[in-house]
């Protein structure tokens, strides 16, 4: 008896499954290449941590993966469906399933840090549990205190903890992290990486963050560097650092 599955459906496993992604930016003359046939395989549970100097495609990178743009070139396969040539409609789909960080945080000035959080949670239909939810999260990022605070009355890593908060209330299959402790303290910024890592290992969800934070490069399982819009490398943390002088990591790679 064979037990294999039939041979056209084929297993994915990968959470993240891209092959051959090319990018372009701008049309005719202005038309520019930004990402160069990328690959690369992410697999749940896992936190890949994407470096690379500015300018080099990561943001490019981690918008096409999380449906924030279209690919068009090559295969790009996330949560087991193949984003290429997929219509918009589509898109916003598979977004609700991504939890998304950027630097820019987006978060709604006329509303308190909770009602922010709550909002994301009434994308599930939750609307009963929401307030509680929401203080709930906010709370593992220590703003128990500011739930109920608009975000003129917050720093820029209270901020930046609202959004990382509502990126992670619905406990999404995959984060994508911009930059995520750029603007946090050392002592934040490690508490938003340990709470990833409670994600990654007890609900196997998968993490690809970018970031130049040399202090939370041992969450990583793997790092991946862009250059130039090439995957240049995809090593553990250990031999990326033994890979990269320490004096390049300094200067190029991780100014603080
Ligand atoms: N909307 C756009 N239109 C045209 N070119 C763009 C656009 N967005 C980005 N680019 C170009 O694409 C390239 C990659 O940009 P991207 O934002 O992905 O880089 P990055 O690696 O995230 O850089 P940084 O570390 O500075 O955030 C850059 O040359 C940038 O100028
Ligand atoms: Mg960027």
């Amino acid at each position: 008896m064979n037990f294999a599955p039939p041979s056209s459906v084929p297993p994915v496993e990968a959470s993240i499954q891209v092959r051959n992604l090319s990018y372009f930016f701008g049309r005719g003359d202005l038309r520019k290449q930004v990402l160069f046939d990328i690959s690369l395989d992410l697999h749940p549970g896992q936190i890949v941590i994407m470096t690379g100097p500015s300018g080099s495609g990561k943001t490019t990178l981690l918008t096409l993966i999380g449906a924030l743009r279209s690919a068009t070139e090559g295969s790009l396969q996330v949560l087991g469906k193949e984003l290429v040539g997929l219509g918009d409609r589509h898109l916003v789909e598979i977004r609700r399933n991504i939890g998304f960080i950027f630097q820019a945080h987006n978060l709604f000035e006329s509303l308190t840090a909770s009602q922010n959080v709550e909002m994301a949670v009434e994308l599930t239909g939750n609307f009963r549990g929401k307030r509680q939810q929401a203080v709930d999260m906010l709370s593992h990022l220590g703003l128990a205190e500011r739930a109920d605070y608009k975000p003129a009355a917050l720093s820029g890593g209270q901020k930046q903890r609202v959004a990382i908060a509502r990126a992670l209330v619905n406990q999404p299959q995959l984060i994508l992290a911009d930059e995520p402790t750029a603007a946090l303290d050392k002592q934040s910024g490690r508490d938003v990486v340990t709470l990833m890592q409670h994600l990654a290992q007890e609900r196997g969800c998968t993490i690809l963050m970018v970031t130049h934070d040399n202090r939370i490069l041992d969450v990583a399982d793997r790092i991946i560097n862009l250059v130039d819009g090439r995957l240049e490398s995809d090593e553990s943390p250990q031999q990326f650092v033994d890979s990269h002088a320490p004096k390049a990591l300094d200067q190029k790679m991780f100014i603080m």
